[in-house]
């Protein structure tokens, strides 16, 4: 396209060469490419190196500064054009009619009293002069700036919406540790009532074995008393030994037989080897009480122990034996078990949680079995009784916080809830099985990890 073919030279072309093929086929691509430059939504322009329109083609006159009749010849230094805009367009056109290159440009202009936005293309179509294509670009920016707004929109959009997951993310975080922290202060209190319920047990269990203990002790002293005149007698006779005379001698011998008869001595000596050994054993078993409630108030809210679980329900079972030995008996199977590491008093917390629970289900007298076994990777536990056993809505709700089926002010109904998070936080189960009148199996599997 190196000239826009004018109407003066359409005329002429038809005149001089109508009649040669050569001429046709030329007149054929000229209308072609005509009919492709009026199908251009653009404004085509024919300007010299000093910026004189020679010829144009104009399919949006309205886009036109000036009448399309007052065009040719014009000037563009005539326009109205910002100055600055007329130097650029100089510019480019002496590049490209001088050097050859492809000049392309955007620029904003008003026209018809609107803002509108060019984008310029100058190529070289001769020595002196180059072909402009100017098009209106105003759709395309104003598209491209929703865009950029709606990319925006969305970038503020992404931005608020992470910081709404930041803080909840927060929140949830600080939730999670005041719940860790309530569920610690629940644990705490549930094990104050455990403590609470067995205090008067372990009072009983230890004033029992200390009475008969103080009872003994009170008749060893009478006997002390009785024993002593028969042993001075004794060490009379022995300090003289020849050099008493023989009268003297059978009087001292006749005093300790009177007094060995009128003591009863013979009995008291068979009787006080028996009674300091119940002493002993009456000591012993306050010893071990003593131990249990040691146990028991350790505070291993810390780090976990390596620790056998069999020890543990030993020492349990002794703690809550005066809640149970009324009503029921304990049947013991305790397998061997691998040590395990764990929260001890925790799980204490738990065994006397279920074996309070099971005394309380047997309504007259029944049995309690304690089996443990080592299955798998797991310590297994039951615990079962002949209690009155479950109805499902009771099973449904057992281990929901504060219910309880027992009379106002004797259960919490929080034994099993912390029971349950107690054994969740050894990653543990809790399971069970009740049906009414069938009695209740609890079962806690606790993982074996010694690392
Ligand atoms: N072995 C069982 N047999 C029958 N019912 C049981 C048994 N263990 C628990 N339950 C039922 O589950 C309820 C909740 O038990 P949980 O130990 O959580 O609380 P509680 O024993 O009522 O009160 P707390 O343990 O705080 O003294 C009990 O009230 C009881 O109805
Ligand atoms: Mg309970």
């Amino acid at each position: 396209m190196s000239n826009l073919p004018t109407t003066a030279e359409r005329g002429s072309l038809e005149g001089a060469e109508a009649d040669t093929e050569a001429a046709r086929a030329s007149r054929r691509s000229e209308e072609r490419l005509n009919a492709l430059l009026h199908a251009l939504p653009d404004l085509i322009f024919r300007q010299s190196l000093d910026g004189t329109y020679l010829d144009f083609i104009v399919n949006s006159p309205e886009e036109l500064l000036v009448p399309p009749a007052a065009l040719l010849g014009t000037n563009i230094r005539q326009m109205p054009i910002p100055a600055a805009l007329i130097e650029r367009m100089l510019a480019g056109l002496r590049r490209a009619i001088l050097e050859g290159t492809l000049e392309v440009f955007e620029y904003e202009l008003e026209v018809g009293g609107r803002l509108q936005h060019y984008e310029t293309r100058i190529i070289r179509s001769g020595p002196e002069e180059a072909v402009c294509i100017v098009r209106n670009i105003t759709e395309r920016k104003r598209a491209e700036e929703r865009l950029r707004q709606q990319d925006e929109e969305l970038r503020r959009h992404r931005a608020h919406l992470e910081e709404l997951v930041q803080s909840r993310t927060e929140k949830l975080l600080q939730t999670t540790r005041e719940l860790e922290e309530r569920q610690m202060q629940l644990i705490q209190a549930e094990k104050l009532a455990s403590i609470g319920q067995m205090a008067a047990g372990v009072a009983h269990e230890v004033s029992n074995p200390m009475s008969y203990v103080l009872s003994n002790l009170s008749t060893l002293c009478q006997y002390v008393s009785a024993l002593t005149p028969l042993l001075h007698l004794q060490q009379e006779l022995l300090v003289a030994q020849g050099s008493m005379p023989l009268a003297a001698r059978e009087a001292v011998l006749a005093r300790i037989e009177a007094l060995w008869k009128k003591e009863d001595a013979a009995s008291i000596v068979d009787d006080m080897p028996a009674l300091l050994q119940e002493s002993m054993e009456g000591a012993r078993r306050i010893k071990e009480i003593v131990q249990s409630l040691r146990m028991f108030a350790r505070d291993d809210s810390g780090e976990a122990q390596l620790a056998d679980v069999n020890t543990e329900l030993e020492s349990t079972l002794r703690m809550v034996w005066n809640e149970l030995k009324y009503k029921c008996t304990v049947e013991r199977d305790l397998g061997p078990l691998p040590m395990i590491r764990c929260h001890p008093t925790q799980l204490s917390q738990v065994f006397t949680n279920l074996l309070i629970n099971a005394a309380q289900a047997i309504e007259t007298t029944g049995e309690i079995r304690v089996r443990t076994r080592h299955e798998g990777n797991e310590v297994v536990v039951r615990i079962a009784d002949t209690g009155k056993g479950m109805a499902p809505e009771t099973l449904s709700r057992l281990f929901t916080p504060f219910f309880t089926t027992k009379p106002r002010g004797q259960g919490t109904g929080l034994g099993l809830s912390v029971s349950q998070s107690i054994i969740a936080r050894h990653q543990g189960r809790i399971e069970v099985e009740s049906a009414p009148g069938q009695g209740t199996t609890f079962t806690i599997r606790l993982p074996v990890t010694r690392a």
